[in-house]
């Protein structure tokens, strides 16, 4: 089939490159030119595991290629919209600044017949809106929400294999055009037995951000747990294993420590609420604001118990920072914990060394303030307390007395709750877990 992608950051550039890969031709289009630039040139603006293969070689094919002229949507006949919706500047609700401009600039476009699919997360209402407003401006054309459910750092199998397809479509002929149209794109993962759920706007609008809104409490409720066993000497991650062993709680996303980040999952709860109470039903989800204070307190936490362990005193002191991205996996530091508690740390008068895999480059955009070291090594030599906020694994894997000989002081805070707090503390070390 012949699909354009607007919007090439980390949902769409791993889309255009997953249905190239699937044996489309794709166009993919953004107004950022240096973005552009490297997509032509077969690689990622971003680290994204197995992104680089797939971009080469379907860009190398021919199947692919990157433009920041819009007009080249006419050579497509499925258009996607994968352009971001971060969160506004003066307030929790979604910015739909590009979501709208995407679909003007596509209108004059695109030609009867062809299909819009919206992939970016929006508030619930705004398919419809967008499908009146295509009536007018591209008559004929058909708008379908395809909500995406990828994670960052499994993106592209992810995308190739989804363990869900969910299509949002008008009532009618058309919607049921727009479905079978989609199957073809999707042929892979529907002949696989992927499930498919046809729904209206609405539902598949609230489909994503309800499962992010899910994901984001199941979070959030493991760290409340934890705040309750930090006053009573209980240990979260045995109180998560055992909970998890009941198949209808489940023990993934259990995983209590600093809490979530990323460019989904807290700006996603936000404009939930945001929206609900555009609708009059605030009270509904007034919980996600509950659950947003229990994760940012745990921000709070790590820097309080960093100062604890420093004995009050932390000016001038060493801290060695594992971890820059909002997970591992990634270079993504957009609202991540541990970019965060390192700023607030700097802020308080640490002198701070950070280091992570991939996230470095990304974290001296936002936070030049702080000092990096590309060398986990030199990260950790003459640091007075070591910090573990991502759990990369090579962090999780680090040797305590090899990590012992490098540093000054053997004080280690352990963000994730990763590594085994026996074998540290056996290794001379004064282990600090979130809520063990
Ligand atoms: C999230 C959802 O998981 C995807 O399904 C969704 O498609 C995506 O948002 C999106 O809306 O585009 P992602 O942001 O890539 O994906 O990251 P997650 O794997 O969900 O992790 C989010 C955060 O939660 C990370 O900071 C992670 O460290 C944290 N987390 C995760 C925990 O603190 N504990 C856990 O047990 C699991």
């Amino acid at each position: 089939m012949r699909i354009s992608v607007i919007g090439c950051g980390y949902l769409g550039a791993v889309h255009a490159a997953a249905m190239a890969e699937l044996g489309h031709e794709v166009v993919g289009i953004d107004v950022d030119a240096a973005k552009i630039a490297m997509l032509s040139a077969g690689r990622p603006p971003f680290f994204e595991p197995g992104l680089p293969e797939i971009l080469a070689s379907s860009v190398a094919s021919g199947r692919l290629r990157f433009t920041t002229d819009i007009s080249a949507v006419a050579d497509a006949d499925v258009h996607f919209v994968a352009v971001g919706t971060p969160q506004s500047a003066d307030g929790d609700a979604a910015d739909l600044r590009f979501v709208d401009a995407a679909f003007r600039s596509l209108a004059d476009h695109v030609k009867a017949g062809d299909l819009i699919v919206g992939k970016s997360t929006v508030p619930v209402g705004t398919a419809a809106r967008l499908a009146e407003e295509l009536a007018v401006a591209a008559p004929g054309v058909t708008l379908v929400w395809n909500p995406e459910f990828l994670r960052e750092g499994f993106a592209v199998q992810d995308t190739i294999g989804p363990d869900r397809l969910v299509y949002g479509v008008p009532d009618g002929d058309a919607g049921e055009r727009a479905a079978r149209i989609l199957d073809h794109v999707y042929a892979n993962a529907v002949a696989s037995g992927t499930p498919v759920i046809v729904a209206d706007y609405a539902t598949a609008e609230l489909v994503k951000v309800s499962a992010n809104a899910f994901l984001a409490t199941k979070i959030s409720f493991i760290n409340a747990m934890a705040e309750i066993a930090e006053v009573t000497g209980a240990d979260v991650t045995k109180l998560a294993d055992a909970i998890g062993h009941d198949a209808r709680i489940g023990r993934r996303f259990l995983n209590a420590g600093v809490g979530f980040g990323g460019g989904c999952l807290p700006k996603d709860i936000r404009a939930f609420s945001a929206r609900a109470r555009e609708l009059g039903k605030g009270e509904a989800i007034a919980f996600l604001d509950e659950i947003d204070k229990i994760n940012l307190r745990r921000r709070s936490r790590v820097v309080e118990l960093v100062e604890q362990q420093l004995g009050g005193d932390i000016v001038g002191k060493r801290v060695a920072m594992l971890g820059l991205a909002f997970k591992p996996h990634s270079d993504d530091v957009r609202d991540s914990p541990a970019l965060e508690v390192a700023i607030r740390l700097v802020e308080a008068g640490a002198d701070v060394v950070a280091t992570d895999p991939q996230a470095i480059e990304s974290s001296r955009l936002r936070a030049p303030q702080l000092k990096f070291e590309h060398s986990l090594e030199s990260a950790l030599r003459g640091a007075e307390i070591v910090v573990l906020l991502t759990e990369w694994p090579e962090f999780v894997s680090l040797d305590p007395d090899e990590a012992g000989d490098l540093v000054a002081s053997k004080r280690v805070v352990d963000g994730r709750n990763s590594l085994d707090p026996a074998r540290w503390r056996a290794a001379g070390w004064q282990y600090t877990g979130l809520g063990r």
